[in-house]
């Protein structure tokens, strides 16, 4: 950990494990924190893709990084209780765990690799990523050429989220990032029955972000 506490050495520390446990621990259980896009700005936006399953606030959601993110518990809030959470850092799974207990005893917290999920094929009906790819592709070097561990971490990323995804009209991959399409997209293709498109979803003012919609279109 760099001096500046909470900020890794050089960017290369966001694409560890090391690196998360060490920040959350600094942190503590009441920290929250959104890399970007505010949940109240960000769920608007995403919830005509959640109801398109046509499950209404019982559509299946698995959110990929969750870290100590407010999104989670806006959504939970706002009736979305069947949103699952997943984070390789142990101690912050530890902590949402602890924090939600009382107020929100269904929200799941669960420490997994997004690379290797624990669920069966079939189980969720949207899985979200806001900004963990990002996290992956932290390493030095060329960012038209990435390395090929971190090409392979964000394939494993996608394909264990088309994995689980119900095959079913609605059902789709979400990822919100700043990362412009000429470095996103190709992550994504090659998923037959999946169509990816992709949107500028703002803010209107300052920088803009991006959300990538890996949707099922077999049965369109
Ligand atoms: C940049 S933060 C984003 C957190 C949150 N989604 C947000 O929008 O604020 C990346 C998060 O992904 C987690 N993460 C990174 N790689 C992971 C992996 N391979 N498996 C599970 N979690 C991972 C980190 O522990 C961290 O909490």
């Amino acid at each position: 950990m760099s001096p500046v506490q909470g900020l890794p050495e050089d960017n290369t520390g966001y694409g560890t494990q090391e690196y998360w446990e060490k920040r959350y621990a600094s942190e503590g259980q009441d920290s929250s924190f959104d890399w970007f896009l505010q949940p109240e700005y960000l769920l608007p936006l995403l919830e005509p893709y959640l109801l398109e399953c046509g499950k209404g606030k019982d559509v299946r959601v698995l959110m990929l990084g969750c870290g100590n993110s407010l999104l989670g518990e806006v959504m939970y809030d706002a009736g979305y209780h069947n949103v699952v959470n997943v984070d390789y850092s142990a101690i912050l799974i530890a902590q949402m765990r602890a924090r939600h207990a009382e107020l929100r005893p269904d929200m799941q917290w669960l420490e997994m690799d997004i690379r290797d999920l624990k669920f069966n094929e079939g189980d969720f009906d949207v899985v979200l990523d806001k900004g963990t790819m990002d996290a992956m592709l932290t390493s030095k070097g060329d960012v038209w050429n990435p390395p090929e561990e971190d090409v392979q971490n964000c394939r494993k990323e996608v394909e264990e989220a088309v994995r689980v995804l119900a095959k079913q009209k609605g059902s789709r991959f979400l990822y919100a990032t700043f990362g412009q399409p000429h470095f996103r997209r190709r992550y994504m293709l090659g998923h037959a029955g999946f169509a990816l498109t992709h949107r500028d979803i703002g803010p209107p003012e300052g920088f803009s972000y991006f959300l990538y919609d890996l949707q099922y279109a077999a049965a369109l």
